[in-house]
């Protein structure tokens, strides 16, 4: 280690509860946080996608085995606020809280909205952060070295045909963020928006397919790439370590909403 080393450590022994850590952009935080050795815990609905996820880091870092950790905790329960406590008193107090869970998306046209739908398509994105908050709050060390960070969508910038629920709940992220920068203070309160980014959220795809879809997606970039979860990942790795950003709302999305799409 260089004696003068202040950049890499900054998460060194931060205990990081991530959820939505089992896949995609939430395990690729985990990895982010064992490799700038602090805790990953991560968290989603199924023990046996959590454990799954565990064992792949443990794999991965061997050296670092006794710093992932998981539990699974539906953010559907009905006894969420429970659960979460039951969750946090388990793996104790924590620096930083992620937010990257989601469940598949609600993209009707207009006169099929329920008002039950659209309420049941922001429980997992809008409604459990808020609980998470209230619950996970009291879990948090305090200071401002302590944070939470959500995820919204680029598409908040650029709405897409028939993604008005989807877009309407990513933009409350926004204002959320804001509010809850206020409330919690000196803990900063922050949210990554991401554009496409290939991951489980994809279904279940070959690397061929990927590759497909990529293409495709990559026409609608300035950057002409299909984001990796491991680049995703550095804009949470990045509002955990930097101790002065709250309240605000990072892009991570390969220049898409300044794009118009290239000529076939
Ligand atoms: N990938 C993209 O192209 C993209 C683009 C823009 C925005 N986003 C947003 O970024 C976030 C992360 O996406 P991702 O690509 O990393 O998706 P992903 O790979 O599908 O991961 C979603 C995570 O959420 C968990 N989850 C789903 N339902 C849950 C529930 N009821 N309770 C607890 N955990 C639950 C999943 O685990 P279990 O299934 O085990 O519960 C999984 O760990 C999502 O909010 C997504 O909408 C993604």
């Amino acid at each position: 280690m260089l004696a003068q080393e202040k950049y890499v450590s900054k998460l060194r022994g931060h205990r990081v509860l991530i959820f939505g850590g089992s896949s995609g952009v939430g395990l690729a935080v985990a990895e982010g946080v064992i490799e700038f050795g602090g805790h990953a815990i991560i968290s989603s609905s199924q023990q046996s996608r959590v454990d799954q996820a565990v064992e792949r880091l443990k794999s991965r870092y061997p050296n670092a085995k006794s710093s992932v950790a998981g539990s699974a905790c539906n953010l559907l329960s009905p006894n969420l606020e429970n659960s979460l406590h039951e969750l946090f008193k388990k793996h104790g107090k924590v620096d930083h809280i992620i937010f990257t869970a989601g469940d598949s998306l609600y993209l009707p046209s207009i006169q099929d909205w329920s008002l039950d739908a659209i309420i049941d398509a922001g429980r997992v994105r809008f409604f459990a952060p808020l609980i998470v908050t209230k619950v996970g709050s009291q879990y948090l060390n305090p200071g401002p070295r302590s944070s939470i960070t959500f995820t919204g969508a680029a598409l908040t910038q650029k709405p897409r045909p028939g993604w008005a629920v989807t877009t309407a709940y990513a933009s409350a992220m926004h204002g959320l963020v804001k509010a809850l920068a206020i409330d919690l203070k000196p803990a900063r309160v922050n949210v990554v928006d991401p554009f496409a980014t290939r991951t489980e959220m994809w279904g279940d795809k070959t690397e061929a397919e990927l590759e497909e879809i990529g293409k495709d997606i990559a026409k609608d970039t300035l950057t002409g790439i299909f984001a990796y979860a491991e680049d995703v990942a550095e804009a949470y790795l990045y509002t955990m370590k930097d101790a002065n950003v709250t309240g605000t709302v990072i892009g991570t999305n390969s220049g898409w909403p300044l794009a118009s799409r290239s000529a076939e």
